[in-house]
């Protein structure tokens, strides 16, 4: 890829996103997580000393080659198992309905076909497994939201294909999982445009109603009629 995406950006992004603002959001993210859990874009492993005592096993993926000494400094630093596996999420080489929690933080701005990624975290979660995401994108305010559309070619180049204008609930929703908490807040001590932040959990289980609406068997159902579920 470069001197620039291999060595000079891990480093920084390492740098900017280990900071005490970032540290705390992580660890309240990740605090519902237990046994065996799949996080896609490890990264240089940041989440690591934040997962709590009660996962077992962590699975992660990421296609990016960052200097093994970033990355290993975590991963032999902590108490749980970490199989780290270089690949992107759109395609896992697992199982389906094997991970009890997959995680994604500050991740979905950049896998190229977040949709593709979604749905196979769909696919991997066990049944009553959930999703939990921690994620910058598009902003509500239409000032802001119009100020990321300008500043997302840059951003690109810069940040090695982070987006800032994507609209994290809209594509968990495209890839199939239902998201039952969401929040939403500007983070502190970041630019509006970087910081505009979604917080959740979302779940592979669907409405029956719902799949069978997908298979053209049932008329529409009206948004908010019974059984619609959560959006
Ligand atoms: C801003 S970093 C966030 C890293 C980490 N999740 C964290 O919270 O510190 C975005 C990460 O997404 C990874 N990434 C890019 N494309 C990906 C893909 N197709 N599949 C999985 N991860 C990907 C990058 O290599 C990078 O590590």
């Amino acid at each position: 890829m470069g001197v620039y995406a291999d060595q000079i950006f891990p480093r920084v992004m390492d740098w900017i996103m280990r900071a005490p603002r970032f540290r705390e959001l992580r660890r309240q993210v990740l605090a519902p997580a237990r046994g065996h859990v799949l996080e896609i874009g490890f990264g240089t492993g940041l989440n690591l000393p934040h997962y709590p005592r009660g996962v077992t096993w962590l699975t992660a993926v990421d296609p990016a080659n960052f200097p093994n000494a970033l990355v290993e400094k975590q991963t032999t630093a902590g108490s749980i198992p970490v199989k780290l596996v270089r690949l992107s999420a759109e395609t896992l080489p697992f199982e389906s309905g094997q991970f009890d929690w997959v995680v994604s933080t500050w991740t979905l701005c950049t896998i190229p076909d977040p949709v593709a990624a979604l749905r196979e975290v769909r696919r991997v979660l066990k049944p009553g497994g959930q999703f939990i995401f921690l994620e910058h994108g598009r902003s509500d305010d239409l000032k802001i939201a119009t100020w990321q559309n300008r500043l997302n070619p840059l951003q690109r180049v810069i940040a090695c294909g982070c987006n800032l204008n994507r609209s994290i609930d809209t594509l968990i929703k495209q890839a199939g999982l239902t998201i039952t908490q969401m929040e939403r807040f500007q983070m502190e001590g970041v630019p509006r445009v970087a910081g505009a932040m979604y917080r959740g959990i979302a779940t592979p289980h669907r409405p029956i109603l719902a799949e069978s609406l997908s298979s053209g068997r049932h008329r529409p159902m009206a948004p908010g009629a019974p059984g619609a579920g959560p959006v």
